[in-house]
């Protein structure tokens, strides 16, 4: 028996972390609206709450305009269509990011070209994506990813340059800011989720924010089955679906995006304690600063581990023995998309892989992106935002834990067990 948990010792906490998703007496107030409004569903279009909180979530991202959608794997693919991608065309994606980022590309039949990250964000690298670029490029789509910013002062410069289209994915950047502009609003739309484990959340939802009324027309004709859309200024037609947001997901919502600045201000002041801790810690090194991230909005607060630092212990045992110590987090918790189990292309579905081509684009076999490989199988080591929601003493026992992990970090050597074996593995492929 040793003195970490995972080797039969003491877990350092026992007591949870802040739960998430948290509600209050607004969200029930707000539910029961709905509950005896007899309009549940998001017909006749807008909801009533949907539609508030669409212009209020447009403001505080400083867009004009927002939509409601029901998924944000959804608003993404709104987004394209809006931006007038089609069929063939190829759209500029990070290689380290959730699925649903690169999903909608292939979706709508077009081909998603993946780009390695930066190291020192995580998010797609700038200076890589000139070279990605031909003549069938149309749009390029930076994720906003953990806790770091996309450098969208480049990928506006690139994307003007070349004509091309800029979707933000900001499924991990509800509130944040970058040189004082709110997430989603410095391209041409911003795509939202608020899947249950969002820093705003429906339990699933999605939004899209935009400054051009023309793009908000196009995404509400095609998420609202066709239909004209509210202005129909520029009358556009085109066959929709179904991918309303119903209010009682909407309802939920309002009364997050109140509490959105208070949980900013709680997290940056837990985390600027947690950082004041992690300083020169060996195996450990934070990202670097941004300034340029004028509000952080960390969906997942990420640091890196560097195994030849600590005795050669891989990630996965290091995250295993942490989880064991009673601290929620993951190392694997993306991998680059092409090669990820969630990922099974076969061309035949996407037909627009083969066109032009002797053979059919390999999307599992064409790529190599270190970065993202570093990232995903070696170094990042991520922590669930509510974690941060808390206190510094909740933060304090993280950085023990992590302490204490390390300075026993010989117990892990050889060790096989569960955690560590499901930490080898992607999040879809783990045993529970
Ligand atoms: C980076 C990223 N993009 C897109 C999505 C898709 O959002 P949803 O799960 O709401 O479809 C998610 C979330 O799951 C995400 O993390």
């Amino acid at each position: 028996m040793g003195k970490l948990a995972i080797t039969g010792g003491e877990p350092l906490r026992r007591s949870p972390f802040t739960q998430w998703p948290m509600s209050t007496k607004e969200e029930a107030d707000a539910l029961q609206d709905v509950l005896t409004s007899t309009k549940w569903g998001g017909q006749p279009f807008p909801g009533k709450h949907a539609d508030a909180f669409a212009k209020k979530f447009a403001a505080a991202h400083s867009a004009k305009y927002g939509q409601c959608v029901n998924t944000g794997t959804v608003a993404i693919q709104a987004a394209l269509k809006a931006i007038g991608i089609r069929p063939g065309d190829e759209v500029i994606v990070p290689a380290y990011t959730w699925e649903g980022t690169v999903g909608p590309v292939l979706l709508i039949n077009a081909v998603p070209v993946f780009v390695d990250v930066d190291p020192g964000t995580y998010c797609l690298d700038a200076k890589l994506i000139e070279q990605a670029i031909t003549p069938k490029t149309k749009a390029i789509l930076p994720v906003h990813l953990g806790m770091r910013f996309a450098d969208m002062d480049e990928i506006l410069r690139i994307a003007k340059k070349h004509n091309l289209k800029v979707i933000e994915d900001c499924a991990h950047a509800h509130g944040g800011m970058w040189n004082g502009k709110g997430a989603g609003s410095m391209g041409d739309l911003g795509a939202f989720s608020f899947q249950s484990s969002k820093l705003i959340t429906s339990g699933e939802g999605g939004a899209v924010i935009t400054n051009s009324l023309e793009y908000l027309e196009l995404v509400q004709t095609y998420i609202n089955a066709g239909r004209a859309s509210l202005t129909d200024q520029f009358h556009h037609r085109t066959i929709g679906f179904n991918y309303r947001l119903g209010e009682f997901q909407a309802a939920v919502l309002g009364p997050q995006l109140d509490r959105l600045p208070q949980h900013a201000a709680v997290r940056e002041k837990t985390i600027k304690h947690f950082e004041s801790r992690l300083q020169n810690i060996p195996g450990i090194a934070l990202l670097p600063p941004e300034p340029r991230i004028t509000r952080l909005a960390p969906y997942g607060y990420v640091f890196k581990y560097f195994a030849n630092k600590v005795n050669d212990i891989p990630r996965a045992s290091f995250v295993a023995a942490l989880q064991l110590e009673g601290i929620p987090c993951d190392g694997l918790f993306y991998e680059p998309v092409y090669k990820s189990s969630l990922f099974p292309v076969d061309a035949a579905d996407f037909p627009a892989l083969s066109w032009g081509r002797e053979k059919p684009l390999d999307l599992r076999a064409m790529y190599s992106c270190p970065e993202a490989d570093r990232a995903a199988y070696q170094e990042a080591v991520w922590f669930p935002h509510q974690l941060f929601l808390g206190t510094t003493a909740d933060v304090d026992a993280i950085a023990d834990a992590i302490g204490k992990v390390l300075a026993n970090i010989e117990e892990l050597r050889g060790l096989d067990h569960k955690a560590i074996r499901n930490q080898k593995l992607g999040r879809a492929d783990r045993e529970s």
